[in-house]
């Protein structure tokens, strides 16, 4: 479903990826894990074609992003790490604004808008300005414009960032049912999210792809690098591997 090819991205003359390669299968969750800036965000804007790559593509539901932007964009919802929203606007206008610029009218925007409104439990504050919102609901109207246009794919930049724990609970669980039917990355630098929602697991660190897996493959390739007998936890997998640095080919 999604095809990541050696994307390269260059910041003048920092070089933030170095060529990453992964796939996720439809329907399959995987937690794109790394510290700060390691390049999630970075590879994230790309794969929603907001960034144009160095060097390198990637085809999401068989569509190249470089090729077919537009189509890409169509298929795949995204939440940058802070959420597109207009303040002044109510939660309803504003997803009925979006709905509308990606296309809905008449029936189908009504209907996906009152299905936004109950997955992401808007309800509480669906006529109230977005200004009002605390930050868990301003994360969920984040996610309710991602999914307004019903995509396949859905793309989150640290979905539960700056939530409190029974907020990161409901957006897990709400992530984890929308996984029976789209395919989704998510980013964070937060080892139990990768532990609590992820099948698969790609690790990045300074640009570059260290290992992906399921926990247990990780826990495979780690373990000669961790100098420790026993269950190897998320974190000694994620500290062996990060202090391994060499990344894959
Ligand atoms: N527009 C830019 N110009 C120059 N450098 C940039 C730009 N955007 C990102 N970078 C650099 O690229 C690297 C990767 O950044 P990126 O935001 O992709 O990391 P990240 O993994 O999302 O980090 P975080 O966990 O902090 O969100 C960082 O060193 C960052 O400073
Ligand atoms: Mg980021």
């Amino acid at each position: 479903m999604i095809d990541v090819r050696s994307l390269r991205m260059r910041y003048g003359p920092f070089e933030a990826l170095k060529g990453i390669s992964f796939q996720v299968q439809s329907g399959e969750i995987l937690g794109l894990l790394g510290p700060n800036g390691a390049g999630k965000t970075t590879a994230m804007r790309i794969l929603t074609t907001y960034l144009y790559p160095t060097a390198g593509t990637a085809l999401i539901d068989g569509l190249d992003i470089l090729e077919n932007p537009l189509e890409v964009r169509r298929r795949t919802g995204y939440l940058p790490e802070t959420a597109p929203l207009y303040p002044d606007m109510r939660v309803e206008d504003y997803l009925r604004f979006v709905g509308t610029a990606r296309g809905l009218g008449g029936a189908n925007l009504n209907r996906r808008v009152s299905w936004v409104q109950e997955a992401c439990d808007l309800k509480p504050v669906w006529k109230h300005a977005i200004a009002e919102l605390s930050k868990g609901y301003r994360q969920r109207a984040g996610l309710a414009q991602a999914l307004i246009h019903d995509p396949k794919v859905l793309i989150l930049d640290e979905p539960t960032s700056g939530l409190d724990p029974l907020q990161i609970l409901g957006i897990r669980k709400l992530i984890k049912e929308l996984a029976r039917e789209k395919t989704i990355i998510f980013s964070t630098h937060i080892l139990q999210e990768v532990e609590a929602m992820a099948d698969r697991i790609v690790i990045i660190h300074d640009g570059g792809v260290v290992a992906q897996g399921t926990q247990a493959e990780l826990e495979a390739h780690a373990r000669p690098k961790a100098g420790k007998a026993g269950p190897l936890s998320l974190e000694d997998i994620f500290i062996a591997l990060l202090t391994a640095t060499s990344h894959e080919p």
